[in-house]
């Protein structure tokens, strides 16, 4: 959601930066109530200062980066005005954006996270910057929205050292009353743009909304007391795709803040989605449920997501963002189908979407007349998608229901998470939803299991970089590559090779010609590129030609006998049919293969060391590191991975040339060379020999084991049952690791006054000092505790009759406060010992009696416990001897000053 929204505002350079004292009609009366109001007073606001209205763009970008889906921030339509491609009809200009964010779509449901919103916007092309930005918000939010000075807290970024001089200037708010945030910079919205750092302004909603830490202020990521309502952008720099930052050609300023969040404030409502933009969306949702919003916390966050998505999905229809499995089609789908499973927790069934689109057009058709203009369309789009995953839950739910019987007959009580993953991920069928289903059985979710699966999926997704993209590729590809040839490896032998464009998609569609910056994936007739397998990450490097330059960040073969280049054109265009250079990043192939041929070492290493029984269970081979997984029940002993080290490192040493063989499968297992379980292999198969060593193997190598350099395993753990990681470093990055280890050692050395090789003796006897410290100091604590203890036993208390001692006393533990009590009761007599102590704020204390007392009924146990309970802690024990403490002192002397009516 979206993480920010403001706009901003600006005068024309003459003008006065202060406040001005007239202007908006709103500032004589009252402030604008209504949202519509205060959209329109936002426009007059600007529009009496120059600024030209622009209407909103479509939530289908502008832009022809694939990089952005939606529209995100109301800038988005300026950036050709702000990189001086095209003349702006003023260099002032103002807007209401239609924007949609699905970052935050986790968070949809809280006070003020939206995905879809509308951002209240003003822009200065060069027209004026910082200083006028920041009196425009200023005056804006004091005089004609009639905010409390003392509730507004500007915040900038570290670097920015002129903001803060503006906001003492206009606001006179004091460099200390302003909060300097690392995250307060902007953009780009795409691979490459204009961005900048920026000034957010937070509306403090007030203590009871605060978490009560003392380091609670703006930014702050516990709890929702400052609300974040305006950002003002310094656009100042242009960002290009290797993240390289240049000066624009004049500074600009560009603001964005939430008409939901400001009429939220504005209305005095606690949320967003009470306020007059979508409480009529609520109680729609709430109908149709047979529910009213405010009655049950479940229920209401259910309804406040349904209202947020509904809406969203009314805006992407009407802009004509249809559903389908990728790009932005296929965010209109996740949202659908997250409003329809919230829907479902409500009881809500059928077309309840469709039935409220006609609330969300009533609401926004004044200012979205476009609405109005195609509702039939839009009815159309939501319906038939709901429709759709109606059908789907289902079959999900009869899945589900086959599979409980089938656990319910087993007499199993738990559904594994792996089932319940395999239910959202192939039904859309959400896991609360399963559990729901479930507990109506007397079952539950292994809900780890279920966060394992997806995390695992998480994982090969962001390692593949294609989430949106990926369904519908894979389709693509197979229509493509059924004219293709099986695409050449020719890496083995070296980095470099010439080769021919064959196929391209580009935006996830077969294309023809691809220019910079769009993002493409190219086909060669043949490459050096290789393609993830076995563990090994794809190749990075170049492709090119004359006419471009195509920036390869992964290699893939998304379907059998293709590879597949991923990246970006950083230059001019190519064709399919170019002729082109294809060159990989030798440095990091080469780490790769220091990597990969070291995992083979390590592979023997284990074998002979651990046993014949250890198996290689999966592996990963980066350009900085290698990671091996293998099956074994116990930690390894420091002793057997010193060994492991060894003799990966004398296979190194003996510098093994490293030779590949293409042979039958069978011959290949009989010559004893090593192939994973898991893997199918073909009819003929590649051996890897290095030394000892010899298996199946497609990854690239270096020639001779020496290449390796130094091998180092650097950490050791279990991962799943009966699985443990090696985690292992070569080359140069097994030097730097040693270097830093090293600098590390000398580092406390020289701390601790002595040289490496003296440090352990240095530190025992560091240790010993300290061991002397603590007893001498423990002495005089028990020296002090006798004294007090022959004090106390001098003036006890009495009730009805018996001698009472309780006191709060300076002791460092409970074997102390028994000590005590020892020495007061020798000189006592017959009586009740209650002493306490307090440490660190928290409360120990312990009760003794004597058995005469014991018997005639008093108990220490029940004593201890009525202490306790007074101190919010726990208490209790024997009749004779208790104890008890609490996390919390603050009663304690209180309690103990009380004791005497306690006991009696
Ligand atoms: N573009 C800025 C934002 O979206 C104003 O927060």
């Amino acid at each position: 959601m979206p993480a920010k929204r403001s706009q901003n505002s600006s005068s024309s350079v003459k003008s006065s930066p202060q406040p001005r004292q007239s202007g908006a009609s709103a500032r004589k009366g009252e402030p604008p109530s209504t949202s519509q109001d205060i959209r329109a007073s936002f426009l007059r606001f600007f529009e009496e200062r120059d600024h030209y209205r622009l209407p909103s763009s479509s939530l289908i970008p502008p832009s022809d980066d694939p990089t952005v889906l939606l529209t995100t921030a109301g800038m988005q339509q300026m950036i050709p005005y702000f990189l001086g491609r095209v003349t702006p009809p003023s260099t002032r200009l103002t807007s209401v954006q239609k924007c949609f964010r699905t970052t935050d779509i986790d968070e949809v449901g809280d006070a003020s996270h939206l995905t879809f919103f509308e951002m209240l916007g003003n822009f200065a092309v060069g027209a004026y910057f910082k200083r006028e930005a920041i009196a425009y918000a200023w005056e804006l939010m004091t005089l004609v929205y009639k905010l409390p000075p003392e509730r507004l807290f500007p915040t900038v970024h570290p670097d920015d050292d002129e903001a803060p001089g503006y906001w003492q200037e206009v606001a006179g708010i004091p460099a200390d009353g302003i909060t300097r945030l690392g995250d307060n910079w902007w953009g780009p919205p795409g691979a490459s743009g204009p961005c900048g750092p920026d000034s957010e302004i937070y509306y403090d909603r007030g203590v009871e909304f605060g978490c009560g830490e003392a380091d609670c202020a703006p930014g702050c990521d516990r709890c929702e007391r400052y609300l974040e309502v305006w950002n003002l952008v310094f656009m100042q720099y242009y960002q290009d795709i290797d993240g390289t930052r240049t000066l624009l050609k004049q500074p600009n300023i560009d603001t964005g803040m939430g008409l939901e969040r400001l009429t939220m404030v504005l209305q005095g409502k606690n949320s967003v989605f009470e306020t007059d933009l979508f409480r009529p969306i609520i109680d729609k949702f709430a109908t149709l449920a047979h529910t009213n919003y405010g009655e049950n916390a479940e229920h209401d966050r259910s309804l406040r997501v349904i209202a947020d998505h509904g809406r969203a999905l009314v805006f992407l229809a009407g802009d004509g963002v249809l559903p389908s499995n990728t790009g932005r089609g296929y965010i209109f789908r996740r949202v659908l189908r997250r409003a329809v499973r919230y829907g479902r927790m409500l009881g809500l069934e059928g077309l309840f979407l469709a039935e409220a689109a006609d609330t969300v057009i009533g609401l926004m058709k004044g200012h979205y007349e476009e609405l109005a203009a195609r509702r039939d369309q839009i009815v159309d789009i939501i319906s038939t998608e709901e429709r759709r995953f109606n059908q789907t839950l289902t079959l999900g739910m009869q899945m589900l229901t086959r599979e409980l019987d089938a656990l319910e007959k087993a007499g199993k009580h738990e559904v594994p998470g792996e089932l319940a993953f395999k239910l959202y991920d192939t039904h859309g069928f959400p896991v609360e939803l399963t559990a729901e289903v479930a507990r109506e059985r007397g079952m539950t979710v292994d809900r780890a299991g279920y966060d394992g699966a997806m995390l695992r999926q998480q994982e090969q997704q962001a390692k593949s970089g294609h989430i949106f993209v990926r369904e519908q590729e894979e389709e693509a590809w197979a229509k493509v590559s059924n004219g293709l040839p099986t695409t050449r490896f020719t890496g083995y032998e070296g980095e470099l090779g010439s080769s021919a464009i064959v196929a391209m998609l580009v935006n996830g569609k077969p294309a023809d010609e691809v220019s910079a910056p769009q993002a493409a994936a190219l086909v060669l007739e043949e490459t050096p590129f290789y393609a993830e397998a076995g563990g090994q990450m794809g190749d990075h490097g170049m492709i090119g030609s004359q006419t471009g330059i195509f920036q390869v960040s992964d290699t893939q073969r998304p379907v059998p006998g293709l590879i597949v280049h991923y990246g970006t054109m950083i230059e001019g265009h190519l064709r399919v049919g170019s002729e082109v250079r294809a060159e990989v990043d030798a440095m990091r192939r080469q780490a790769i293969m220091r990597n990969h041929s070291a995992t083979h070492l390590l592979h023997l290493a284990l074998k002979d060391i651990l046993g014949k029984q250890v198996h290689q269970q999966g592996s990963l081979v980066a350009p900085d590191r290698l990671r091996f997984d293998f099956n074994m029940t116990r930690p390894l002993a420091a002793e057997e991975l010193r060994e492991i080290d060894q003799q990966v490192n004398s296979a190194v040493l003996a510098n093994h040339l490293v030779r590949t063989e293409i042979m039958p499968y069978q011959e290949a297992l009989a010559t004893g060379a090593m192939a994973l379980f898991s893997e199918k292999y073909g009819d003929t198969v590649r051996v890897v020999t290095m030394g000892a060593s010899k298996e199946l193997c497609g990854g690239t190598h270096v020639a001779a084991t020496g290449q390796i350099g130094l091998y180092l395993t650097t950490q050791e753990a279990g991962t799943a049952a009966g699985i443990r990681r090696v985690e292992a470093l070569t080359g140069t990055g097994a030097e730097m690791f040693v270097h830093r280890r090293n600098d590390l050692v000398s580092g406390l050395a020289g701390r601790l006054q002595t040289t490496p090789d003296a440090l352990a003796d240095r530190v025992r006897q560091l240790q010993e000092e300290l061991n002397e410290a603590r007893r001498s100091l423990a002495a005089v604590q028990r020296n002090q505790a006798r004294e007090e203890a022959t004090r106390l036993a001098a003036s006890p208390t009495e009730v009805n009759g018996v001698p009472l001692v309780a006191a709060v006393v300076s002791a460092p533990d409970v074997k102390t406060l028994g000590e005590m009590s020892d020495g007061i009761r020798s000189r006592l007599g017959s009586g009740v010992i209650l002493l306490a102590t307090e440490n660190d704020g928290q409360a120990q204390f312990i009760v003794t009696i004597d058995d005469a007392l014991t018997k005639r009924g008093l108990n220490a146990g029940k004593i201890a416990a009525a202490v306790a309970e007074r101190l919010g802690g726990r208490g209790g024990g024997r009749p004779n001897s208790a104890q008890g403490g609490s996390n919390d002192a603050r009663n304690l002397r209180a309690t103990i000053a009380e004791a005497g009516a306690l006991i009696a």
